[in-house]
């Protein structure tokens, strides 16, 4: 990793030991920002990726431009992560092409939405080892790729090419005290909750799309829930199915 010049002796900034550190839990799955440098031939703003013919994999190959998408990021344990990265992303070319990123911890809903829709402007990134990260995030991580295998998989979406990442956490820091990941489980239970208090109330049809909706709720609980959140949404539904047995 090269020497980090800009940021050595911030005092907001305190190194954690490992992702445990910052409630990460091995086994979930975490929905973060990841900010990698973009390579050259990459051109931000273009509908489709352009490679230009002359790509290397050393650091020295970015065109000076940084990039900022929401990710998951699975803990596989306290010092690596895996990420499963679409094909045709900035965010795949550029960790294909430059060994170091870093995983941002944020619940920032601006930032999510505007690294979605657009490209975030330079003025939310600094660097730490010369790789950008958010001034905004809670924490962050420095990972280094470990290994990437390229996979085929099926979906609503049909058959898409997926990249799976590996990558070691090199470094851990925290920017605030309050860090948390973001993780949906919790939410999915609370709008569960809200949908089984008004399904009593509600009208066949309503009822039926309230069901639809717990079951979608399921669905991400199952995915990306801890062990209590899917034993939560197991009691809602078990609930749900005793007193309206038209319901399946
Ligand atoms: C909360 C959230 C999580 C996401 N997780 C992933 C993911 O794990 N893998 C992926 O390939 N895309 C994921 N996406 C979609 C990418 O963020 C999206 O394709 C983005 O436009 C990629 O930006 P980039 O081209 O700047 O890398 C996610 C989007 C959101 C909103």
């Amino acid at each position: 990793m090269p020497e980090n010049h800009l940021n050595n002796g911030n005092p907001n900034y305190k190194k954690l030991n490992d992702l445990y550190s910052i409630q990460m839990a091995k086994g979930q799955l975490y929905e973060t920002i990841i900010t990698t440098k973009n390579v050259n031939g990459f051109e931000k703003n273009l509908g489709n990726l352009k490679e230009s013919d002359n790509l290397k994999s050393d650091d020295n190959d970015t065109n000076g431009s940084v990039n900022a998408a929401p990710i998951g990021v699975l803990c596989k344990n306290s010092k690596q992560i895996v990420l499963y990265l679409y094909e045709g992303t900035h965010t795949v070319n550029n960790i294909h092409h430059h060994d170091y990123f870093i995983v941002n911890i944020t619940q920032n809903p601006i930032i999510f939405t505007k690294s979605t829709l657009e490209d975030l402007s330079d003025e939310y990134f600094e660097y730490y080892h010369e790789i950008p990260f958010l001034k905004d995030a809670d924490a962050f991580f420095v990972c280094q790729v470990n290994k990437i295998k390229e996979i085929t998989k099926n979906n609503d979406l049909g058959s898409s090419k997926m990249s799976i990442v590996t990558a070691d956490v090199e470094e851990v820091v925290q920017l605030n005290s309050h860090a948390i990941p973001l993780n949906r489980g919790i939410y999915a239970v609370i709008e569960s909750l809200i949908h089984y208090t008004r399904i009593e109330l509600a009208d066949n049809e309503t009822r039926t799309s309230y069901w639809a909706r717990i079951n979608e709720m399921n669905r991400v609980v199952k995915k990306v829930g801890s062990l209590q959140e899917k034993e939560a949404l197991e009691e809602i539904i078990k609930e749900i199915k005793e007193n309206f047995k038209d319901l399946n």
